[in-house]
């Protein structure tokens, strides 16, 4: 019998191939067909196969130019978005297990992670202050891009990506707004899904489609999950897969000093940049980035908890009744302009503009230069300046001085409340841009990021008035006031 084994173990080590590269150790072996090259790598050949052959590092090149490792460049604001996405599944996915998407549940499921759910509170925090904080770092990311010219050629079709994922961000920031179905949650919705009843023709088919029905209810509930959780997560990760192996093909743009030289030539006198491989000079910067960057948001999460106010009451709407933060700039719109003006003609042409931006003809040699030139710095502070100054004057003299319905009876409102203040902003940005470039002898590229940073400063100086100066039935107030 013990002879019969024996003879068996000669024959299966006979069968055993003496050319099988494989270690002997079975643990080893195991791990090998996971990890097949050597680690850590002995050589830039190592490295830069290492990086190739792995599914999360493969979306770098194996190689980045050194210059595009400062961090003042980018600020890892790019790299801080995808973080941000990654702890909003992790958490989405968490309190998926405790909340069900229905008027009677919602808000008691809420209350339930407060207090009999092991970390639900905290859970929660860190969920909503990741998608708020994503909306801050997506549009600050917008501005690096666009301060810094990283949206010239090849890398057009990357800012139009890039506009999708800032809407993409929105969306699900409000989809998400309606969940804990709070009072602040459902009107907060109720008055901006209202905003879309102004679109000509099918924009109450379109709020009834959303909303499953004329007013915020189940229905709206149930729409806004499906979409929170599946529809625009799904779509939101493609876009950035694409938007990321866009940047490893077109190669992330170089900083640039103001004289137009780059830091960190191949060597003196060469015009060719410096490469360094992608691990470990890109690949620990991140990772020492995002443990910061996830111990501050962790550290925000522990000591701020998300606001949570009474259940919803479809019967008592407070007063005033706003929309969600990153709405007040257009909730702020509505109150100077016709609806259809300031919820449909202006916010379109903003966007089609910013979309179509990079397609405009862009002076190719000041990209990598922060604002582009020294004058287009100056120009820049000059834009800001103007447009904090000009927007606060125009909301004074709106809401005190200026009645243009009353001023022109006879027109309709959408004309003397619509088309006469539209033209004669245009009017006065155009007059604006001509003087500007007169007076600075400005190329139309410095000049044109002058007239950005004034529409970026006049679009967030009427979101913080929205937000800190309105106060009962939108009346404009101290913050003091509208706090009390
Ligand atoms: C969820 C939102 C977003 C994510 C996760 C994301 C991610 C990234 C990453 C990781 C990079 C490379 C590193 C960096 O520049 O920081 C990048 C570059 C870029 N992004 Fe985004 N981005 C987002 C939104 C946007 C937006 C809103 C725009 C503009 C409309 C945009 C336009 C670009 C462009 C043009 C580049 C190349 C820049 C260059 O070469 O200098 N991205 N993005």
């Amino acid at each position: 019998m013990a002879q019969a084994a024996a003879t068996e173990i000669m024959e299966d080590e006979a069968m055993i191939d003496p050319q099988d590269p494989r270690p002997e150790s079975l643990p080893q072996r195991v791990w090998e067909s996971i990890q097949r090259d050597e680690l850590p790598p002995a050589d830039d050949r190592g490295r830069m196969r290492v990086v190739m052959n792995n599914l999360v590092l493969h979306l770098h090149p194996s190689k980045v130019a050194r210059p595009t490792l400062k961090f003042t460049y980018t600020w890892g604001l790019g790299g801080l978005a995808i973080l941000l996405v990654a702890l909003l599944v992790i958490t989405g996915v968490m309190l998926m297990f405790v909340y069900t998407p229905s008027p009677e549940t919602a808000y008691q499921d809420m209350l339930k992670l407060q207090t009999e759910v092991w970390f639900g509170q905290l859970v929660r925090n860190l969920h909503h202050w990741s998608g708020n904080l994503l909306v801050i770092v997506a549009f600050l990311h917008l501005l690096r891009v666009f301060f810094t010219g990283g949206f010239r050629t090849p890398r057009e079709f990357n800012w139009v990506l890039g506009v999708a994922l800032l809407l993409l961000v929105v969306a699900a920031n409000f989809t998400g707004y309606l969940l804990p179905w709070d009072q602040l949650a459902y009107w907060a919705v109720t008055v901006g899904s209202s905003l879309l009843s102004y679109v000509t023709l099918v924009g109450e088919g379109l709020r009834s489609f959303l909303l499953g029905g004329p007013e915020v209810g189940a229905a709206t509930l149930t729409n806004f999950y499906g979409l929170h959780v599946a529809i625009i997560p799904l779509t939101l990760m493609g876009i950035v897969s694409f938007h990321i192996w866009r940047v490893r093909k077109d190669t992330l743009s170089v900083p640039r000093r103001l004289d137009g030289t780059i830091d960190d030539l191949a060597s003196a006198g060469s015009r060719s940049v410096e490469k360094v491989t992608t691990l470990p000079h890109l690949v620990a910067r991140e990772l020492a980035f995002a443990l910061v960057m996830t111990g501050l948001i962790l550290l925000w999460a522990t000591w701020v908890d998300a606001p949570l106010e009474a259940a919803a009451n479809p019967d008592h709407s407070p007063n005033p009744a706003k929309a969600a933060w990153y709405f007040m700039g257009l909730q702020e719109l509505l109150l100077h302009f016709h609806p259809v003006f300031g919820a449909i003609v202006i916010p379109a042409l903003a966007l089609g503009a910013l979309t179509l931006l990079p397609y405009q003809r862009f002076d190719l040699q000041a990209e990598g230069v922060w604002f582009r030139s020294r004058k287009g710095r100056i120009m820049a502070i000059v834009g800001a300046v103007f447009g904090l100054a000009g927007t606060v004057a125009l909301v004074l003299v709106d809401e005190y001085a200026l009645d243009l319905p009353r001023l022109l009876p006879s027109l309709p409102t959408i004309i003397s409340n619509g088309w006469v203040p539209l033209a004669a902003l245009l009017l006065l940005l155009l007059g604006y841009y001509a003087a500007l470039r007169r007076a600075f002898k400005a190329t139309a590229c410095e000049t044109r990021q002058s007239v950005f940073v004034l529409l970026v400063v006049s679009f967030v100086t009427l979101t913080v008035i929205g937000i800190a100066f309105r106060g009962e039935g939108m009346a404009l107030m101290w913050p003091w006031e509208v706090w009390r």
